[in-house]
């Protein structure tokens, strides 16, 4: 059907077709062979040409689709959401807040008495002296921090004395920094938990305060 199509159309048939192809690709062939000797002075045996250009041919398609690979890869690996372990382990990785860090190079804890009376003489006040922090009873040494905790820093008030409930219920107001938590809610008591925690991981503990009001002196400092 198509033969005679082609023969009605343009008085050939599909051998002719095949033929005026096969010359005119002889003839481009022919024309860039000659094009390389003009150019370079190079008369290469023919199947050394047909190698050279397919090698030609091969790069240039390789120097389109490298390209063309890294940019399509680069794209979709930015988009491409983090698995859960993944997340969780980037979450690992990275500082979780601003605070910081957690350190390895703590002396172990100790157990000296304080009264709240004592406690208050290292308030920061006496640069000579230490500073210390009560949470829940434990007393913490935040010399190291003491921008923060002296005279002027941002949390001087809970500075040589136990301000629990202060810490639990996230205020800085005076009234509020007293060792007395217990009326807290139990999701405030967790707050305060999670700072006694913090401090553990951060500052020495240097000894338990005594005197703590009756309502939480036998509640347990330990998380
Ligand atoms: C706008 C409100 C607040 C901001 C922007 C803020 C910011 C900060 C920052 C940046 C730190 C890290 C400081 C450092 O590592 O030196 C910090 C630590 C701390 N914040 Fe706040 N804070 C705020 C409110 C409070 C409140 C209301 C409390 C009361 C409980 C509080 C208690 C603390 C404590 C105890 C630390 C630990 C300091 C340490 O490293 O020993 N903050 N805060």
């Amino acid at each position: 059907m198509l033969r005679k199509y082609c023969a009605l159309i343009r008085n050939c048939d599909l051998g002719d077709l095949g033929k005026r192809k096969e010359k005119i690709t002889e003839r481009k062939e022919g024309l860039a062979e000659k094009a390389l000797k003009r150019r370079t002075g190079w008369s290469l045996p023919r199947h050394a040409f047909d190698t050279l250009m397919t090698l030609y041919q091969i790069v240039t398609a390789l120097l389109l689709v490298v390209p063309a690979y890294y940019f399509y890869t680069t794209l979709t690996r930015s988009k491409t959401p983090l698995s859960t372990e993944q997340s969780e382990k980037k979450a690992e990785e990275e500082p979780k807040t601003i605070m910081q860090p957690p350190r390895d190079d703590l002396e172990p804890p100790k157990d000296d008495p304080f009264t709240l009376e004592q406690l208050r003489e290292f308030d920061g006040s006496d640069p000579s002296k230490p500073i210390y922090v009560s949470i829940k009873g434990t007393v913490f040494d935040v010399s190291r921090k003491r921008e923060t905790y002296g005279p002027g820093g941002s949390y001087n008030i809970f500075a040589g004395k136990d301000g629990s409930k202060g810490l639990g219920l996230s205020s800085l107001k005076a009234e509020d920094a007293i060792p007395d938590y217990s009326t807290l809610p139990d999701t405030e008591k967790t707050v305060l938990n999670d700072w006694h925690s913090f401090f553990t991981k951060r500052y020495n503990i240097v000894g338990r305060v005594i005197d703590l009001p009756p309502a939480v002196a036998n509640l347990s400092s330990n998380l």
